[in-house]
């Protein structure tokens, strides 16, 4: 038997958007667990560094419908092996404003709504360490930046280079701490029966935070159940066990009844993790001809004093251009904030927007067009690590994205061109994000009707999962669709990390590739004769790539855009865009095609609206809901031409795919704030670019 290669690669609809239009896909808070739901609250801390004084739960308790409030005082006690923000109701310490100082359990959510304000709590408080700068004097190297990356890296003599250098670039970038915001709110539903735990939940790998509680409860890995067959969003603040997971845990065991916490937006500012803010100076040199020859990228961003987040913000400056001499730096604050985490395409993101903007920069400063002076710098191999790429497509991306988007006869000159009163520009910049793989079991069965069940805890928080995995099942054992049953979504299935990093479908589909080769090697050997029990394999992938240590592994792309800016008001929109991708093969091109372009909107947001702003005296982000965090909605994007190169890459992993939920978001704040440039003669380097920096003396 040969393989068929039919469905892979053809936008086929989502199996599970019926479901979901007709409302009857279950999401975390409505799961039936067979009996009545209590409902918990939250009472937060109102400071964001001290200890609590008094805590009076009597009135609360008091009142109609309310069942238990659980405290520092009365809580049970958790594993000392919980990190960061896990001990909750552990402590009478305050780390942040919003911490969880005491919990209320009622039989309606809003009996335990209003049950919160009954709650007494007096604070003696500290004055909060919120502030970061590139001057503080306690900024410290971390051992290693996420993934276990490097902190730093040197090569050659970045300060000579620079010295010597015909044209140089010295500026100094600056993002803002950003929420995820995913329309879904973290929610999670809990019930014991005895010592088994069964939490249905909003989470981005149900094996992630099943450990987590595994830990936090000291019990075995099969007490712990994690269920989370859709996900309404999550960007990476899903991806990790928050408090209310513990929460949810604790609080069903002390009153012996399923509870359902959701998190209310508000709670989401300063529960469930936020993007750290950066200070970024990158210095380059180049020759006259805009040949680099120096690059710096420095890196100053925040961590919280109870947990150290580590972002890996210069890593895309290790591969973007060639440059003989180049250096990457990160420095962390330890500041009194909420626990920064991973936020769609961590470090690429802000480290791209810097990245990009001072090659837009550079182009300038030579009089050279800023495709051009990419395309000149391209390396042949990997720069920092000297080894040979697995694929590696930006030029082709930059070529096709200025042929379709009409970059060619673009006049560089800045703030020169006027349509009424709106001010018109263009702007260019990559994308890029790592390709990976990591460990992910897998088990198919086949019944003796030849109906195959394919289970794996995979996720699908919205990028199309459900669809894109069957396509790889259905391909790999030679049946079509509806040929195939698939499980995901439950940390009693097969092992298999998160929807993260954008490697979800690159490990899960190999591992579904490589079992069902094993499970038809079988058959075939059986001379295809079924036991009336049919046949279960069991199979998967360790880890990386085989290939990962020799070859450098990356997708690439390229935005081009057009910024019109309102000279009277500093209004910016983005009526039109150009995006190309080269991401190995695309598994789904409907679902593929959705992800390329939520990543790029979600960019354009950063670069015009989204900013979480945080009140120096208090501690807190001040504007912490949707009407005060603006995100891009429908009436902020333009037309958006989204497309793909055909690229082969042998390398990455059995299906040739490198993962496409975060590219899409890397470069596109860069591409918008170098046409914003271009339009208005004005280089605006600290994000987003609102109106009144148009104004700016
Ligand atoms: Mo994504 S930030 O890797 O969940």
């Amino acid at each position: 038997m040969t393989t068929v290669e039919r469905l892979v690669g053809a936008g086929i609809d989502r199996v599970d958007g019926p479901a979901k239009v007709r409302g009857t896909a279950p999401y975390a808070y409505e799961q039936d667990p067979g009996e009545p739901i209590a409902h918990v609250a939250l009472v937060q801390s109102t400071v964001n560094r001290g200890r609590i004084t008094r805590l009076d739960p009597t009135r609360a308790e008091a009142l109609p419908g309310v069942l238990a409030v659980i405290t520092p005082a009365n809580a049970p006690r958790l594993s000392g092996d919980l990190a960061s923000d896990l001990p909750v109701l552990q402590s009478l310490d305050v780390h942040y404003q919003g911490q969880v100082v005491a919990a209320v359990v009622a039989e309606t959510s809003e009996v335990a709504r209003a049950a919160v304000g009954e709650v007494l709590v007096e604070y003696a408080a500290e004055p909060p360490d919120v502030r970061l700068s590139a001057r503080r004097p306690d900024l410290y190297a971390p051992a290693h930046v996420m993934g276990g990356q490097a902190t730093d890296s040197v090569i050659g003599d970045v300060d000579g280079a620079l010295a010597a250098a015909a044209v140089t670039v010295d500026a100094t970038y600056e993002t803002p701490v950003q929420h995820h915001n995913p329309i879904e709110m973290h929610t999670s539903m809990a019930r014991w029966d005895g010592d088994a735990l069964t939490l249905w939940d909003a989470d981005q790998g149900p094996h992630t935070i099943a450990k987590d509680l595994v830990t936090a409860f000291e019990l075995e890995p099969g007490q712990v159940r994690v269920v989370s067959p859709y996900v309404g969003g999550a960007f990476g603040s899903k991806a990790f066990t928050h408090p209310h997971q513990v929460l949810a845990a604790l609080v069903a065991r002390v009153v012996g009844r399923t509870v359902v916490l959701e998190l209310t937006r508000q709670q989401m500012f300063s529960l469930a993790g936020h993007r750290t803010p950066t200070i970024q100076r990158i210095r380059l040199g180049a020759d006259p001809e805009g040949r680099l020859t120096a690059i710096s990228h420095e890196v100053v961003e925040h961590t919280a004093r109870i947990d150290e987040f580590a972002e890996q913000t210069a890593t895309p400056s290790r591969v973007m251009y060639a440059a003989a001499n180049r250096r990457t730096t990160h420095r962390l604050a330890r500041l009194d904030v909420p626990p920064p985490t991973i936020m769609r395409a961590p470090g690429e993101t802000p480290g791209m927007y810097a990245l990009e903007s001072a090659m837009d920069e550079l182009a300038h400063a030579i009089g050279l067009d800023p495709v051009e002076l990419r395309l000149r710098n391209e390396p042949a191999e990997d720069p920092e690590r000297g080894i040979p790429w697995s694929s590696r497509s930006l030029v082709a991306c930059l070529r096709t994205g200025a042929e379709r988007f009409g970059w060619a006869g673009r006049d560089p000159r800045p703030g020169v061109r006027t349509d009424g009163r709106w001010l018109v520009g263009t702007g260019v910049a990559a994308a890029t994000y790592p390709a990976r793989r990591r460990k992910a079991d897998c088990r198919i069965s086949v019944d003796g009707r030849g109906r195959y069940t394919v289970e794996i805890d995979g996720s699908d928080i919205g990028t199309g999962t459900w669809t894109a995995l069957a396509q790889i099942a259905a391909d790999a054992l030679g049946v079509g669709m509806d040929g195939v049953e698939l499980r995901i979504g439950d940390s009693r299935l097969p092992f298999a990390g998160g929807a993260g990093g954008s490697m979800g479908l690159a490990s899960w589909g190999s591992a579904v590739v490589l079992t069902a080769r094993e499970l038809r090697r079988r058959l075939e050997s059986s001379g295809g004769s079924l036991s009336p029990g049919g046949l279960t394999v069991d199979g998967g992938v360790d880890g990386p790539s085989p290939h990962a240590g020799e070859r450098s592994m990356h997708s690439f792309g390229a935005h081009f855009v057009e910024v019109r800016v309102d000279a009277d008001t500093g209004e910016v929109r983005v009526p039109r865009a150009t995006s190309v991708y080269a991401a190995g093969t695309i598994v789904n091109a409907k679902t593929a095609r959705s992800q390329f372009l939520g990543g790029f909107c979600m960019g354009l947001s950063m670069a015009l609206h989204e900013e979480s702003v945080q009140d120096e005296r208090f501690g807190h982000y001040a504007n912490h809901d949707l009407a005060g965090y603006h995100v891009a909605t429908n009436a902020d994007i333009g037309e958006i031409d989204i497309s793909w190169l055909e690229e082969d890459d042998p390398y990455v992993n059995e299906l040739g795919l490198k993962g496409i939920g975060e590219v899409g978001i890397t470069g596109a704040a860069a591409a918008v704030a170098n046409g914003y440039w271009h339009a208005t003669g004005r280089r605006v380097r600290d994000l987003p670019i609102t109106p009144d920096k148009f104004f700016r003396p």
